[in-house]
């Protein structure tokens, strides 16, 4: 086995780290934004698909015109965040395959073809790469706020209109603080999550 990170580094990404729903006053750069799309972007997808589309919401307009879509709990959260992202995928991701992954001749036409396929890919591959942006964030000293309560159509609307992108959820980014923060809830056990075959 190749070497494994610290335990600093695990706490950092898994053992300590919280989703956060307040948050410090302090800005999040533009150029730490590209930094965390610059690391999440390697994470692995299939025949490198990579559907992920992302809008970093930061100006009080741009939050003001997201607050109509968002779940009564979900308002004060982002109102409040220094950024908030929505992870979209691409529904014509495919259109970037030949190259992205020039080894398989055919992969634009198969996905094209096949719009169900197409669907399914960029959903399982988007949300991958959702998980990757919440360890990408973390790895960069950022906490996050995942939020899946909010209306999927006003969104799209508002943000995505004109575009074959598709809303998966929300994130917002910042440096978190302990208030609104809940004890730890349990995880299930080895034993109840996993099999050995
Ligand atoms: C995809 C996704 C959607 C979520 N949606 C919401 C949401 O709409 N509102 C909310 O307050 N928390 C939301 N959460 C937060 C989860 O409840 C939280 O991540 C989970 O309870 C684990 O908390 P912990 O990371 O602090 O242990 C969401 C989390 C994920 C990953």
């Amino acid at each position: 086995m190749k070497p494994h990170l610290t335990n600093e580094a695990l706490d950092t990404l898994f053992r300590s780290a919280r989703t956060y729903s307040a948050w410090q006053s302090r800005p999040v750069e533009d150029g730490v934004l590209r930094d965390l799309y610059d690391l999440m972007k390697f994470g692995p997808t299939s025949a490198n698909t990579t559907p992920a589309r992302i809008v970093f919401i930061r100006t009080p307009e741009a939050k003001e015109r997201l607050r109509p879509a968002l779940s009564a709990g979900n308002v004060e959260k982002t109102m409040k965040a220094p950024v908030t992202a929505i992870l979209a995928y691409d529904l014509h991701f495919y259109e970037t395959l030949p190259r992205l992954f020039p080894q398989m001749k055919n992969a634009r036409e198969m996905f094209a073809n096949d719009p169900a396929l197409a669907e399914s890919g960029a959903f399982r591959n988007g949300s991958l790469q959702g998980g990757y942006f919440i360890l990408a964030a973390r790895s960069l000293g950022l906490d996050t706020g995942p939020m899946s309560g909010f209306s999927h159509e006003q969104v799209d609307e508002v943000f995505l209109a004109g575009t074959s992108y598709k809303s998966n959820f929300l994130c917002s980014l910042g440096v978190g603080t302990t208030e609104m923060l809940f004890p730890r809830n349990p995880r299930l056990a080895f034993e109840e999550a996993c099999r050995m075959a």
